[in-house]
């Protein structure tokens, strides 16, 4: 599909007011994943209608699972046991979701059915071979294109055995497709992580009832277990909130809440980056929901200085670095990031991709191998590709508040794989952003 979707964002003003940003795109993924497995009904609530998690929806549908809604964020899904998902009629279109296909090839690996898993161009270019050399060594069958990305063809095997896998790359999405299979392994199949990544995962396999082990940084789990369906209620997404955190940090005489956020400590890092570079966010209720924590956000316009970003901190905020360069662009001296080498193989190159943009900006921004170096500055308009990449699009937006002319934004069909009503929301709380359908 053509992306005709363009962003027009005029310069200055500021954030103001209560703001709720879509529900959590990784846990509303999951919550298909194990409410279709589980035995009973489970209920969702502030699920987020995006085009990536209505991409794992339609996957158990075309599985024989039936789901009713999302309305409202409602989705009631009428789980089918560990054993009941069903033979689709053709491949299961993913879209742009990394997560759909990485989770699902793990969780689909041992299901004796023949599958193949599809997806949009960005989709297919995005390396598959972390979730399919892991899986293989439990005893997958799993075929990829000679470049090792999608589509995936996964073929019937006898038995799944469990294995100790050490990760090369700090990723949930990898550690999660272990895992998944792992439910269906013969054994115990353990995942030890070189650094914590989000663990959503961990956490609603034991909401479900089902024993997840943690030693350290080893996770492990026994196959042939049973989930038992329970209530989820999705907390706002941190990576959505994000932007609105650098925008409203930016922006002269912003002072913005943003509520029911999911402040999960292996998500919160966009919150410590921010507040090294000297962000004023206030953490107003924290609470828990459903084994996540969450919390409301205060976040107040405050003059914002360069840092060399803490690498430990990058698999916390893996996905709002594009918005943290928008903010380094406009902090006084120089932000340097380092250790981040996953962000070229993103739904873009975010590291490539965001400097080209910054630097039609007027912004020094230097692409090292494993990060940037940006040096704030004064930020003009002009025209930003996003590569058909959603977060790149929102924060380009989001550094209109600061820039002196126009920003246009192209390609920004896909905001909607993440967060449906970016526009709207953005424009109540003062972006003069217009949205152009061409
Ligand atoms: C995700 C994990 C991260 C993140 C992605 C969602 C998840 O990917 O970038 O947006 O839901 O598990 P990696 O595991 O590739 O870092």
């Amino acid at each position: 599909m053509q992306n005709t979707t363009d962003f027009v964002v005029d310069p200055g003003g500021s954030l103001q007011g209560r703001v709720r940003v879509p529900g959590d795109k990784s846990i509303s993924h999951r919550s298909i994943m194990l409410g279709s497995l589980a035995e009973g009904t489970t209920r969702v609530s502030g699920f987020l209608e995006g085009e990536d998690s209505l991409a794992t929806l339609r996957a158990f549908r075309s599985m024989g699972v039936e789901i009713e809604g999302p309305e409202e964020g409602r989705v009631t899904i009428h789980g089918v046991g560990m054993r009941g998902l069903k033979q689709p009629d053709g491949p299961l279109d993913l879209g742009n979701s990394g997560t759909s296909m990485r989770l699902l090839a793990g969780l689909l690996a041992g299901q004796g059915l023949e599958l193949e898993l599809t997806g949009d161009e960005s989709l297919s270019s995005r390396p598959m071979r972390r979730v399919t050399e892991p899986l293989a060594r439990m005893g997958a069958d799993i075929e990829t294109t000679e470049a090792g990305t999608a589509p995936l063809r996964i073929h019937p095997v006898e038995k799944l055995h469990g294995i100790h896998y050490e990760l090369p790359v700090a990723s949930a999405q990898v550690k999660s497709a272990v895992l998944l299979a792992g439910l269906y392994a013969e054994g115990e199949t353990c995942v030890t992580e070189p650094a914590p990544t989000r663990d959503h995962t961990e956490r609603m396999l034991r909401g479900f009832g089902y024993e997840v082990r943690r030693e350290g940084s080893r996770i492990c789990l026994d196959g042939g277990g049973r989930l038992t369906a329970c209530d989820i209620d999705v907390p706002a997404d941190i990576s959505s909130a994000a932007f609105f955190l650098v925008g409203a940090s930016i922006a002269p005489g912003s002072e913005l809440v943003l509520e029911h956020v999911g402040m999960n400590p292996t998500r919160d890092g966009v919150v410590t980056i921010l507040r090294l570079m000297g962000a004023d966010i206030e953490v107003e209720n924290p609470r828990d929901v459903g084994g996540e924590p969450v919390a409301d956000l205060r976040v107040r316009h405050a003059p914002l200085h360069g840092i060399e970003i803490p690498e430990e901190l990058v698999p916390l905020a893996i996905d709002e670095f594009p918005a943290l360069f928008v903010a380094a662009a406009c902090a006084e001296g120089e932000t340097v990031l380092t250790g981040a080498e996953e962000l070229r193989v993103k739904e873009s190159d975010r590291i490539q991709v965001m400097a080209d943009g910054l630097r039609v900006l007027g912004v020094e921004a230097e692409p090292t191998p494993d990060g940037i170096r940006i040096r704030g500055g004064s930020l003009g308009g002009g025209e930003v590709l996003s590569h058909g990449d959603h977060r790149i699009a929102m924060s380009f937006a989001m550094a209109a508040l600061r820039a002196s002319g126009t920003i246009r934004i192209k390609d920004c069909d896909n905001v909607n794989t993440s967060f449906p009503g970016f526009a709207g929301l953005a424009a109540g709380a003062g972006l003069k952003i217009e949205v152009l359908r061409g």
